[in-house]
C-alpha cells in the first residue's frame, strides 16, 4: 500500500470534548465542509455523532451527510439559493445561511415545507453577509413570508486567528449592536473564536479545524490547546540508496549530498497531495525519529536525508504528518495552512479509520 491516511476516530470525539469543556452550554455546529477538511464527512460526522448540528458549504455536501443517516440540523454556509436548492433543503431540513439579495428573490417564491434559515451579517470581514444596518429589514421581510422560517443570526470572524486583534473586538461589538433587539440564535465562533474569543461563544460555535486537531491560532500549537492529531498520514520506503558527496538528489539537482550518505525514497508525492513546495529540511519522522527531506518533491516520490536513522529498510512506513509530526508545523514549512494540506490529499491516498 503506498500513502496511507489513518483517521482516529477517538481523536475526533477528544477534540470535541475540548470544544465542549472551552464553550461549556453552547451548542456545538462541527464544520465538515470540503469532506470532512479532507478527513471523509461521513467518518467525521459519524465520529461526532454526538454534536448539535453540522455546519457545511453546499447542497451537495449537506445531501451527502443525510444520504450517510445523519439526522441533525446541517448549516450550509455558502449554496447560491434558487427555486431548486429551497425545495430540497426545507425537505432535508438543511437550513441555508442567507447572504446575498439573490436568495431574498427566492426565499418569496418558496413554498411547501418550511425552509429554515440563519441570516449572516457582514460585519468586518467584508467577504459575506448583508450590512448590519440591515439586520432589522431582512428580518421584517423573512416575516412576510409563510414558509421561511428564521433560526438566528451568524457572523464569521476574519482575524481571531490573533488574540491581539482589535478587528475582532470590532466585529464583536458591530453584532451585537445590530442583533441587540433581534430574536433568534447567534452563531460567530469558528475555532479561533472558540480558542481564543469566549465573548464570540454566543449560542452556537462552529469549529472546523481545532476538531482535527489542528491549531488555527498564530500564536499556539495544537497541543499547547491539548488538541490530538486525527489524521496520520504516512507512506513506504521505497528504495535506499547511498549518494556520494557533491552528488545532487532530484529534479533540478536543487540539494547535493555533503557527504556520502544514505538516502531513503519515500512513495508519496505531490500527485498525493503532499506539498511540491515543501523545501528541503521539512521533517518526516522515520521510526519515531526526525529526518529531512531532501530535494524537490516530485509527483510521485520524496527523498529523505537517513543519516538521523540509518537503520530505516525498504518497505517501512514513515509519517509525513500526524502524531509526533504536526501538519502545523509542515504546512508552516511549505508556506500554507494544515486546511489546505488536508482538503490537497488525493484519491491516490487509501483512508483507513481507527
Ligand atoms: C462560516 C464559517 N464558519 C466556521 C468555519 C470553521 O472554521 P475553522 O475551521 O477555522 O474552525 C468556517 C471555515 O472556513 C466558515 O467559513
Amino acid at each position: 500500500m503506498r500513502a496511507l491516511a489513518t483517521i482516529d476516530r477517538a481523536a475526533l470525539a477528544h477534540n470535541l470534548e475540548r470544544v465542549r469543556a472551552l464553550a461549556s452550554g453552547r451548542e456545538v455546529y462541527a464544520a465538515i465542509k470540503a469532506d470532512g477538511y479532507g478527513h471523509g464527512a461521513a467518518t467525521v460526522a459519524n465520529a461526532l455523532s454526538g454534536v448539535d448540528g453540522f455546519a457545511v458549504s453546499s447542497l451537495d455536501e449537506a445531501m451527502q451527510l443525510r444520504w450517510s443517516g445523519l439526522t441533525q440540523p446541517i448549516m450550509m454556509l455558502s449554496q447560491p439559493l434558487d427555486a431548486g436548492a429551497c425545495a430540497l433543503a426545507a425537505e432535508h431540513d438543511v437550513r441555508p445561511v442567507i447572504f446575498d439579495r439573490t436568495h431574498l428573490e427566492a426565499l418569496a417564491d418558496h413554498v411547501g415545507p418550511a425552509l429554515s434559515v440563519w441570516i449572516k451579517l457582514d460585519s468586518g470581514m467584508h467577504r459575506l453577509g448583508f450590512a448590519p444596518d440591515e439586520a432589522a429589514a431582512i428580518e421584517a421581510r423573512l416575516r412576510d413570508m409563510r414558509h421561511v422560517r428564521r433560526v438566528g443570526w451568524l457572523t464569521h470572524l476574519g482575524c481571531a486567528d490573533d488574540p491581539s486583534s482589535p478587528m475582532t473586538k470590532r466585529q464583536l461589538a458591530a453584532f451585537a449592536h445590530a442583533t441587540a433587539e433581534l430574536d433568534g440564535q447567534r452563531s460567530i465562533a469558528n475555532s479561533a473564536g472558540v480558542l481564543a474569543w469566549p465573548a464570540a461563544h454566543a449560542d452556537v460555535v462552529r469549529p472546523g479545524i481545532m476538531l482535527y486537531g489542528s491549531s488555527p491560532m498564530a500564536d499556539a500549537s495544537a497541543a499547547d490547546h491539548d488538541l490530538r492529531p486525527v489524521m496520520h498520514l504516512s507512506a513506504p520506503i521505497i528504495s535506499r540508496r547511498r549518494v556520494m558527496a557533491g552528488e545532487p538528489i532530484g529534479y533540478g539537482a536543487t540539494w547535493r549530498a555533503p557527504e556520502d550518505m544514505e538516502v531513503g525514497v519515500i512513495g508519496i508525492g505531490y500527485g498525493d497531495g503532499y506539498p511540491r513546495h515543501a523545501p528541503s529540511g521539512t521533517p518526516v519522522l522515520v521510526r519515531g525519529t526526525r529526518a529531512a527531506l531532501v530535494g524537490r518533491v516530485s509527483m510521485d516520490m520524496i527523498t529523505v536525508d537517513l543519516r538521523s536513522v540509518p537503520e530505516a529498510c525498504v518497505g517501512e512506513r514513515v509519517t509525513l504528518w500526524g502524531p509526533g509530526l504536526p501538519a502545523d508545523e509542515i504546512a508552516g514549512a511549505a508556506g500554507t495552512i494544515a486546511y489546505e494540506l488536508f482538503c490537497r490529499l488525493t484519491s491516490r491516498v487509501s483512508i483507513e479509520i481507527v
